[in-house]
């Protein structure tokens, strides 16, 4: 995937974000592969990258390794090296043993350790230093997620002539949960060293800004954050999107028409085809939607010989403790249904652990009756977006948890608490037999949502409230 292997120049605008968009790994005869990295993150900034230019500061994917800078689809790419402590210090544990579940509605318990906390502010320093060393004088930076959530103050410290800014894509916690964290005043300093700090629901920005003046002492000025240095930082709302005409158009494409028909087929042609596609995360509510289709095809609501759940998972975080039991789960879980219902050769479930490209996802996104997308607490889930954006015909329906971000958008989708395993098997039913008038009016309006929000929307309506 590195078109050219040369040492990048300064920049004018930067993205700094733990991962870059392409991960090396290593292929099954031990050759040396880029594939597009996992996550909604990846999926939004790309295009905005291609659209703008500039340099794209993050980590290759693979531990122990420094590799050059290259030029990528028109932007640089700029490495960040971790080592394998640095994985599992400052990755796998600070990042996403500490700080992703205790964001996360504390779906499973967060584990605090100092030595964690310590890897954890080098890594960010380190990110910091790289940043400042590629920004051009007066440059617009852009720090995205929790994985650096100290780098906006660092990089002020080293560079004080650059406009930054700073994302969370995941939800930020109430104080009731946030207290918890041991390090929280620190955290929240390092933020406050942006110029605008965004969050993808309004909830998000008022938490912060309560926990900033509780915890931190600032001062507010209507909505605007006044530290005592006189600076002035903006907290908002600014819900991400996708490039949905880019998903339509990939969609439409020939090849990914004859893709989504020969699926159809490998499925069996059933009347209808369920859809999940996720990260395998604990936060989405993956365990309570494999149940609930269990007991839906037990009971006989679901017939296995005309519907079928296809559900794909990314392999994700596969070294931390609570990715790995949630993987043994699903596919237990799988395993049981199946070899409960449906006929030999053509399973109720089919469920496959993998990554696909984006080709598929949108022929996976075209053939599928009912998507279902059902996280127990998700930051925006661009999966909903997508599905809108790839499926052509209004007689399909979302089935989506009220506890993702998206929900407060997609208000016409099928919504549900996937908490409650009966409330979600009715809403999903609901959704498989309203009526096609009923269907149909909720997919145009949500067709409507989709593509009057863009990625670049998004993207401008940020950097114009950061002056870049
Ligand atoms: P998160 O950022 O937590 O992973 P999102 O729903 O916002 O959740 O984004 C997930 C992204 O990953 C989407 O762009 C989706 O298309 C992609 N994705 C999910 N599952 C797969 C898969 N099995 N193969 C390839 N891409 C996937
Ligand atoms: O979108 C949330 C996010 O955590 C991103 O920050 C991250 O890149 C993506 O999900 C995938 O997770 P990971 O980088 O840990 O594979």
């Amino acid at each position: 995937m590195p078109e050219t292997t040369s040492t990048p120049q300064t920049a004018d605008f930067l993205v700094v974000a733990n991962r870059l968009p392409v991960d090396r790994r290593t292929g099954p005869e031990g050759e040396l592969q880029w594939r597009t990295s996992p996550g909604g993150l990846v999926t939004a900034l790309e295009p905005v990258m291609k659209r703008k230019g500039g340099a794209w500061i993050g980590w290759h994917g693979a531990p122990d390794e420094t590799i050059e800078g290259f030029e990528h689809e028109g932007y640089s790419i700029v490495p960040v090296p971790l080592s394998s402590q640095d994985v599992e210090e400052f990755y796998e544990g600070f990042s996403n043993a500490t700080l992703w579940p205790l964001y996360h509605d504390v779906v499973v318990p967060p584990v605090y350790h100092r030595e964690w906390w310590q890897t954890y502010r080098e890594v960010n320093q380190r990110f910091a230093q790289a940043a400042a060393a590629h920004a051009a004088q007066g440059a617009t930076v852009w720090v995205q997620d929790y994985q650096l959530h100290l780098v906006p103050a660092m990089l002020r410290e080293l560079r004080p002539d650059l406009r930054i800014g700073f994302f969370l894509h995941i939800p930020f916690p109430p104080k009731e949960l946030y207290q918890q964290l041991p390090w929280r005043r620190e955290l929240l300093e390092g933020l406050l060293g942006a110029d605008l700090i965004g969050f993808q629901l309004p909830g998000g920005a008022t938490n912060f800004v309560n926990l900033a003046k509780r915890l931190v002492g600032v001062q507010m000025t209507r909505d605007r954050i006044r530290m005592p240095d006189g600076r002035v930082v903006l907290a908002k709302a600014y819900p991400i999107s996708i490039d949905a005409n880019g998903f339509r158009d990939l969609a439409r494409e020939p090849d990914v028409q004859a893709e989504a028909a020969q699926l159809r087929e490998d499925l069996g042609n059933p009347k209808r085809i369920f859809l999940g596609v996720d990260r395998l995360d604990y936060t989405k509510g993956l365990r309570q939607r494999i149940r609930a289709f269990g007991e839906l095809f037990s009971s006989g609501e679901l017939d296995p010989d005309e519907n079928v759940f296809l559900q794909v998972a990314t392999p994700s975080r596969e070294r931390v403790e609570e990715y790995r039991k949630l993987r043994d789960d699903i596919d237990l879980l799988v395993g049981r249904i199946n070899s409960e219902v449906g006929r030999i050769g053509s399973p109720a479930i089919a469920y496959r652990h993998d990554s696909y490209p984006r080709t598929t996802m949108a022929a996976m996104y075209s053939i599928a009756d009912v998507m279902v997308v059902t996280p127990l607490r998700d930051g925006m889930n661009l999966v909903a977006k997508e599905y809108v954006a790839c499926h052509e015909g209004d007689d399909a329906a979302l089935v989506l948890s009220e506890f993702a971000g998206a929900a407060k958008e997609m208000k016409q989708a099928y919504q549900c608490n996937p908490h409650d395993l009966d409330g979600m098997k009715e809403t999903i039913m609901r959704a498989a037999n309203d009526s096609t008038m009923n269907r149909s009016r909720r997919m145009r309006l949500l067709r409507k949502q989709v593509f009057s929000h863009q990625i670049d929307d998004w993207a401008n309506d940020f950097l114009r409230d950061l002056g870049a």
